[in-house]
């Protein structure tokens, strides 16, 4: 298909060739071997496993509310095909298209297509896993409970897990929707996450797992489910009660349900130990012919080079029109040097006291992965 381009299209090349790789489906990729095993967690769903990425501004966010001041709509933050086509930025793009099926519980993986900085666990493409599961409103209580006492956990495997979130007025559940099926669904989806996090994390000891109240245009109440690893605390999940507006939308009124988007990359590197997210991208045969079967294996590291780090330094052009982002910078620097950087930090912030002329130096750090 070709697509005409406007003043919004900003895709390249080199984004463009990564919509065709699919490593999400590649066998034993770990990013394919990671979705089979939460494929086999939550039983019985539908999976969804081709739909395209490039999808229409309504489908990513109007569908889902996101209202039209969002940051995450602007140039700096996504991809555009032109002014209504672009590259999800994530995998709830989809939900209407998966609700319309007529499916009550699905899961959806897919690569997604973000601008960002440059760090070990940033790359403008990478995977998520969006899943939802629907329950009769007027029935939620009865179906959940069925459900949960089917599903009971086996597991003796023991993870902590910390949730101090609460239902407040700025996370609120929504007035359409019943106390008692509102609560119900709330447990089932707790319980829906943390089971799966115990299964992915059966042999890390001492897991920390934590619950947070979060905010996202397309569910409420939301929270972010994160996991303390190398001494800090990393998101993994956002999820939370599906706004009813997009049941109703999708043909689904009577339904009440939860959903969540996963971010595949950030497990992997913890379950697999992956020092560094472009190692996903290597065809190099000491990365991929490690992985040989569906199993989890801690990888081994084979080439480790010091670091090699250019400063680069600029002046800003003032004029509004032409507004720095450091995005669009990374964006060059991926373009030019490809995966050989990896990262990028400001280090330092100059205005020149009398032309107040600013000018801003960025370390640039090579380290080839082979
Ligand atoms: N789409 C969100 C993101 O990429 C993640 C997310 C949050 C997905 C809440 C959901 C959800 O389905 O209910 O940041």
């Amino acid at each position: 298909l070709t697509y005409p381009c406007d003043k919004l299209t900003n895709v390249t090349p080199s984004i463009l060739s990564k919509t065709t790789c699919r490593l999400y489906l590649q066998p034993y990729h770990p990013i394919s071997i990671l979705r089979n095993h939460i494929e086999s967690h939550f039983d019985k769903f539908h999976y969804f496993n081709s739909f395209s990425p490039v999808v229409t501004t309504v489908q990513n966010f109007d569908e889902l509310g996101f209202p039209a001041d969002h940051p995450g709509r602007s140039t700096s933050d996504s991809y555009y095909i032109n002014n209504s086509i672009m590259l999800r930025t994530h995998t709830s793009a989809h939900q209407r298209q998966a609700f319309q099926t007529g499916t009550e519980k699905f899961l959806i993986s897919a690569d997604v297509y973000r601008r960002d900085e440059i760090d070990t666990c940033h790359y403008p493409v990478f995977h998520q896993m969006e899943g939802a599961q629907i329950f009769s409103i007027n029935k939620a209580v009865e179906e959940i409970t069925y459900d949960m006492q089917k599903t009971a956990s086996q597991q003796n495997h023991f993870i902590n897990t910390y949730d101090k979130t609460a239902i407040s007025s700025t996370n609120p559940v929504q007035p359409c929707h019943p106390v008692e099926a509102v609560n119900a669904t709330i447990s089932h989806l707790k319980y829906s996450l943390n089971e799966l996090v115990r299964k992915l994390f059966i042999d890390e000891q001492n897991l920390q797992v934590r619950w947070v109240d979060a905010y996202f245009p397309f569910t409420s109440p939301s929270w972010e489910m994160e996991i303390f690893y190398q001494e800090k605390w990393l998101e993994v999940c956002g999820c939370g009660v599906i706004n009813q507006d997009i049941l109703n939308n999708a043909g689904q009124p009577d339904k009440i349900g939860w959903a969540f988007g996963l971010g595949l990359e950030r497990i992997a590197m913890v379950l697999f130990n992956i020092p560094d997210i472009r190692l996903f991208w290597s065809k190099d045969p000491r990365f991929i012919n490690q992985f040989t079967s569906n199993e989890i294996i801690k990888f081994k590291p084979f080439s480790k080079y010091p670091s090699c780090i250019k400063d680069l330094s600029f002046w800003m052009n003032n004029d509004k029109e032409h507004e720095f982002h450091i995005t669009n910078f990374c964006e060059i620097v991926r373009d030019i040097a490809e995966d050989l950087v990896e990262d990028v930090k400001l280090i330092d912030d100059f205005k020149h006291p009398k032309t107040k002329k600013r000018s801003l130096c960025f370390r640039i750090n090579y380290r080839s992965m082979d």
